[in-house]
């Protein structure tokens, strides 16, 4: 299956100059979404996950499935106030404005290996955020997966060190 041709592309969303990769496409194609995440269970599937980790929202669509197809937990990260138990909280800045991720305190043991989850990288200011709150709490990045990377905003330089791997990858 070709992805990119299920990847929906609107120009000047959310604001002008944005290319915005609408992946709400891929998502109501069962074959297509079982294929996304079959690819990513695929790739992962000798790094040793114990957990998979993604942020609020479109990390949640993916992740989920992911950890239920690998047979470990999901946690969930998410914007602030919506969690209920104690949470860490840290700030980052994204491809269109500032924000802050949370997770709950008691989400990942010490020395858990976790895969990270999420739709696109792009600037990695979000997948950054998750990946400080992983290690925070003890847990171990053992790999971050997308299904879109956008090459041209260097998301990767941010990220070195870790182990990414992205479905498909445009410039911007
Ligand atoms: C989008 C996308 C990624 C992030 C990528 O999420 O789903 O999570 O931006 O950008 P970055 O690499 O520059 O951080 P958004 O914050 O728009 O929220 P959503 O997933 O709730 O739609
Ligand atoms: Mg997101």
């Amino acid at each position: 299956m070709d992805l990119k041709e299920k990847i929906r592309i609107i120009e000047d969303f959310p604001k002008k100059g944005i290319s915005f990769k609408d992946i709400t496409t891929v998502l109501k194609d069962g074959e297509a979404f079982k294929d996304v995440i079959d690819k990513i269970v695929e790739i992962v599937k000798d790094k040793e996950i114990d957990l998979v980790v993604g942020p609020e929202a479109r990390g949640f669509v993916l992740g989920a499935p992911v950890a239920y197809a690998l047979g470990v937990g999901f946690v969930p990260v998410r914007k602030p106030g919506k969690l209920p138990a104690d949470t860490l909280k840290y700030e980052y800045s994204l491809e269109y404005g500032n924000d802050a991720l949370e997770i709950h305190k008691d989400a990942i043991e010490p020395g858990q290996r976790v895969l990270i989850v999420d739709d696109l990288l792009a600037t990695g200011g979000t997948i950054s955020a998750v990946a400080k709150l992983v290690e925070e709490l003890g847990g171990v990045v053992a790999s971050m997966g997308f299904v879109v990377e956008l090459t041209g905003l260097n998301g990767r330089e941010k990220l070195e060190g870790y182990d990414v791997f992205s479905l498909v990858q445009y410039e911007f």
